[in-house]
């Protein structure tokens, strides 16, 4: 499963840079946009998990570290915002459709198996921090791209812990 997780990310991520050549703002707010599904579709199972009363030890944890991550992947979106990455309704479009499914994708990966989810989403963030490193080789320093860029490694290392703590 980790290895299909890598070779679907590997595809789509082609896709867009494909379509995004040369438009850095566009390509980000899509990617924030797409990156942030993950965190409300863990929130959204973990709250059916609790009305069916399968509430495990961890499951508080999960609860604050989710919905901390969904927060700060919005300040990223509207910091990309700020800076016109949503200017085009063609991009809205693009990114909200495929938002959609990824979403519904995630709710259901993450019922089924919540370690692979947890992966997929652990690679998006890894993605994530070297999309903007990149960024930042070519075109010099950008302190809230370093700070946004520093997130992300932030959150891989908490989807990280989250894997190792319901993989016991
Ligand atoms: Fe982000
Ligand atoms: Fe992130």
């Amino acid at each position: 499963m980790k290895k299909l997780n890598a070779v679907v990310l590997d595809i789509t991520v082609a896709i867009i840079d494909f379509l995004y050549q040369g438009r850095d703002y566009p390509r980000f707010w899509v990617l924030e946009e797409i990156a942030r599904a993950p965190y409300f579709a863990f929130l959204s199972v973990l709250h059916l998990r609790e009305s069916l009363g399968l509430r495990g030890p961890e499951h508080l944890y999960l609860m604050k570290e989710h919905f901390a991550q969904t927060l700060n992947e919005t300040e990223h979106l509207e910091y990309m915002e700020s800076r016109g990455g949503s200017a085009h309704w063609v991009d809205r479009a693009f990114a909200r459709h495929l938002v959609f499914a990824y979403y519904w994708i995630n709710v259901v990966y993450y019922w089924l198996a919540p370690v692979c989810a947890y992966h997929l989403s652990y690679e998006v963030e890894i993605h994530a921090a070297e999309t903007y490193a990149k960024y930042l080789a070519l075109n010099g320093p950008d302190e809230k791209i370093l700070e946004i860029l520093n997130d992300e490694l932030e959150h891989s290392r908490e989807l990280q812990n989250a894997m190792e703590l319901i993989n016991v």
